[in-house]
């Protein structure tokens, strides 16, 4: 079983992820994490150092990396549907994909902004990039799940899906 949990920033696919690895004995990676690891500096300082072209050229690789693995519950960062590619190598390599769907305003009640150079300066940005996204996520998704509720709830609907 490949898992792969998809949504916008702040919408609780780490939080989610690590409670899943915890439940299922999968392996669980953060692709952000993973780049991070693998550039040897935070994600804000490659947007600032490297732009964000390169960035998605990084984060392509690691998801095609990344996709080879078994039993695996990956958290994406939230800009993968931005190249349908990362959704095509997903599919090719059997992930289950899993949109966690969260409200903007609840987001912005318990987002980070630090480590997320696209809304560093303004969280209303937010907005923005998520009617860009939302008919991708939905699209790309093979299962929606909202986390607009307790984080326990959400886990419970994807260990059913799952379990299935
Ligand atoms: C991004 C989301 C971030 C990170 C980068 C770009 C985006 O990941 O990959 O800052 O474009 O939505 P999270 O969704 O894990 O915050």
């Amino acid at each position: 079983m490949k898992i792969a949990l998809i949504g916008m920033m702040g919408c609780g696919k780490s939080t989610i992820g690590q409670e899943l690895y915890k439940r299922l004995n999968f392996k669980y990676i953060d692709t952000d994490e993973y780049i991070e690891k693998i550039e040897n500096r935070k994600i804000t300082d490659i947007f600032n150092e490297k732009g964000e072209v390169y960035f998605r050229k990084v984060e392509n690789n690691a998801i095609i990396k990344l996709s080879k693995e078994e039993d695996i519950i990956l958290s994406t960062g939230g800009g993968i549907v931005k190249d349908k590619n990362n959704i095509d190598v997903l599919k090719e390599n059997n992930f289950v994909i899993i949109f966690i769907e969260r409200s903007i305003e609840k987001i912005i009640e318990s987002i980070e902004q630090e480590n997320r150079p696209l809304i560093k300066d303004n969280i209303s940005k937010l907005y923005s990039i998520y009617s860009e996204r939302e008919n991708l996520y939905k699209e790309y998704s093979d299962h929606i799940i909202q986390n607009n509720d307790t984080l326990e709830k959400a886990i419970n609907e994807i260990v059913e899906l799952i379990n299935l």
